[in-house]
C-alpha cells in the first residue's frame, strides 16, 4: 500500500513506537501514581519519561505539558474551561470542527460571540495585521487559530499574531504542524498549543497534548481520581494533576514518548525539508494533469506536507476509491471535518482529495500518485 493520508494520522509509526507500547503493557502496566508497588512506580516513570520527551521536542515546561486522549479533548477543555457568557472569540475561516463545534456550542449554550477573520489571501490565511484589526474592534477574551489548515496545508503566522495582539491570549490548534514544522513553545508567545500525538508526532492513536503558558489557567473538563490529594473531594490545584483526572493511556503515552525521542534525534527541520520537497514534486507533477485544481494553494506560501485538489468532472469520493482499489494508494476525500475551510475555499459541500506525506514517504510513492491520476484523467 502507498499511504498518503498523513493529514489524518501517521503510518507507519516512528521506529520504536510499537516496542514502547508493548513494553509498557508487558512490563509497566501498573496504575501510575496510584499506590507504591513496583509496577505502579514503573508506570509512573514511563509516563513521566514520555512527558519529558514531549516537552523537550516542543520546548515546553514538563509540568505544563498535559497528556490526554486527543487534540479534540484538549481544545474542548481549553475552550469550555475558559470561556463564559459575553466572552468574544476571534478565529479563522480555516478551522477544523474540533475548534468550530465547541465554539458553536459555547455560542448557543453560554452566549459567547464569535468573529471570523476571513483573510484576503485566496488561501484564506489571515495575516497578523488582519487578526489584529478584528481583535481591535471589541474586547476579546481569546483568539483561536489553526497553525495550519488540515485541508490545504497553508500555515497561519500564529506567533506573529501573538506578538501583535499581546496580552490577548492566543490558543493554537497545532494538530497539523507538531512534528512537521519546527516549533518552540517557550518562545512562541502563545497562551496554549494543542496537538495530536498520532499525526506528525507519529505516536499511537488515542494521544493528544496541550502545552499551557505559565499565566494561562483553565478549569478542568473532567474531574476525578488523580492519585494525589486523595483525602480531598476537590481537584488538586497543581498541574498536570488538575487537568489529567482518570487512569491515563499508559501504552499510548509510552509510544508517544518513543516517537518524540526519535523526532528529536532525526530533527523536525529534516522532516520539514523532506516533506516540502515531496509536496513540491507532487505539485510539479499535478500541474501537468488537465482539469486538476489545487485547493487553497498559493505559490511560495508556507505549507505543511498536506495538499488538496479537485479534478474537473471527477467525483472526489469515487476517485479516492479507485486509487485505493486499483492502485493501492490511500488518501482521503471529502470535507476532512473542516466544513468552514471548504466554504472559504469554494469546495463545499463536495470537498477535495487530500494528499498527506510523512517522514517515510518516498519520491516513488508521490510519482505513483501522479502517474495514476494522469492515466485516469490525463
Ligand atoms: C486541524 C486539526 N485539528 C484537530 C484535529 C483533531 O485531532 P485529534 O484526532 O487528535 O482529536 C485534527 C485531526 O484531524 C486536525 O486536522
Amino acid at each position: 500500500m502507498i499511504y498518503l493520508d498523513h493529514g489524518a494520522t501517521s503510518f507507519p509509526k516512528a521506529p520504536g513506537v510499537s516496542a514502547a507500547v508493548a513494553q509498557f503493557i508487558d512490563e509497566a502496566s501498573g496504575n501510575p501514581g496510584r499506590g507504591g508497588h513496583r509496577l505502579t512506580i514503573k508506570a509512573s516513570r514511563a509516563i513521566e519519561d514520555a512527558r519529558t520527551a514531549v516537552a523537550e521536542l516542543l520546548d515546553a515546561d514538563p509540568e505544563r505539558t498535559l497528556l490526554g486522549p486527543s487534540a479534540t479533548f484538549w481544545l474542548n477543555n481549553i475552550l469550555c474551561g475558559r470561556l463564559g457568557p459575553g466572552d468574544r472569540v476571534v478565529t479563522s475561516a480555516l478551522e477544523h470542527n474540533s475548534v468550530m463545534r465547541p465554539l458553536r456550542w459555547l455560542e448557543a449554550q453560554r452566549g459567547i460571540t464569535i468573529s471570523v477573520v476571513e483573510g484576503v489571501s485566496p488561501a484564506g490565511v489571515p495575516t497578523a495585521a488582519e487578526v489584529q484589526e478584528i481583535v481591535g474592534q471589541a474586547p476579546t477574551a481569546l483568539v483561536v487559530l489553526s497553525h495550519a489548515s488540515n485541508v490545504s496545508g497553508a500555515v497561519i503566522p500564529v506567533e506573529e499574531v501573538a506578538l501583535r495582539i499581546a496580552p490577548t491570549p492566543v490558543v493554537v490548534d497545532g494538530a497539523q504542524t507538531a512534528g512537521t514544522l519546527p516549533f518552540a513553545f517557550s518562545r512562541s508567545g502563545l497562551a496554549a498549543f494543542v496537538c495530536s500525538g498520532h499525526k506528525g508526532l507519529q505516536g499511537p492513536s488515542g494521544t493528544g497534548i496541550a502545552l499551557l503558558a505559565e499565566d494561562f489557567e483553565i478549569q478542568p473538563l473532567i474531574r476525578g481520581g488523580t492519585g494525589s490529594n486523595s483525602e480531598s473531594e476537590d481537584m488538586p490545584v497543581m498541574l498536570p494533576d488538575l487537568l489529567e483526572a482518570g487512569t491515563p493511556n499508559g501504552p499510548g503515552i509510552a509510544g508517544l514518548g518513543a516517537a518524540c525521542t526519535w523526532l528529536t534525534d532525526r530533527t523536525v527541520e529534516a522532516i520539514q525539508d523532506h516533506e516540502r520537497a515531496l509536496i513540491n514534486r507532487c505539485i510539479t507533477g499535478m500541474r501537468t494533469i488537465p482539469g486538476l485544481r489545487l485547493t487553497g494553494w498559493v505559490e511560495d506560501m508556507p505549507q505543511t506536507g498536506v495538499l488538496s485538489f479537485t479534478i474537473d468532472r471527477e467525483d472526489v469520493g469515487e476517485l479516492a476509491t479507485w486509487l485505493d482499489r486499483e492502485r493501492g494508494i490511500a488518501l482521503r476525500a471529502g470535507l476532512h471535518c473542516a466544513p468552514a475551510a471548504h466554504r472559504r475555499l469554494g469546495t463545499f459541500p463536495t470537498g477535495t482529495l487530500r494528499v498527506g506525506v510523512g517522514p517515510q514517504t518516498t519520491e516513488d510513492e508521490v510519482d505513483a500518485l501522479v502517474t495514476a491520476l494522469d492515466e485516469r484523467c490525463g
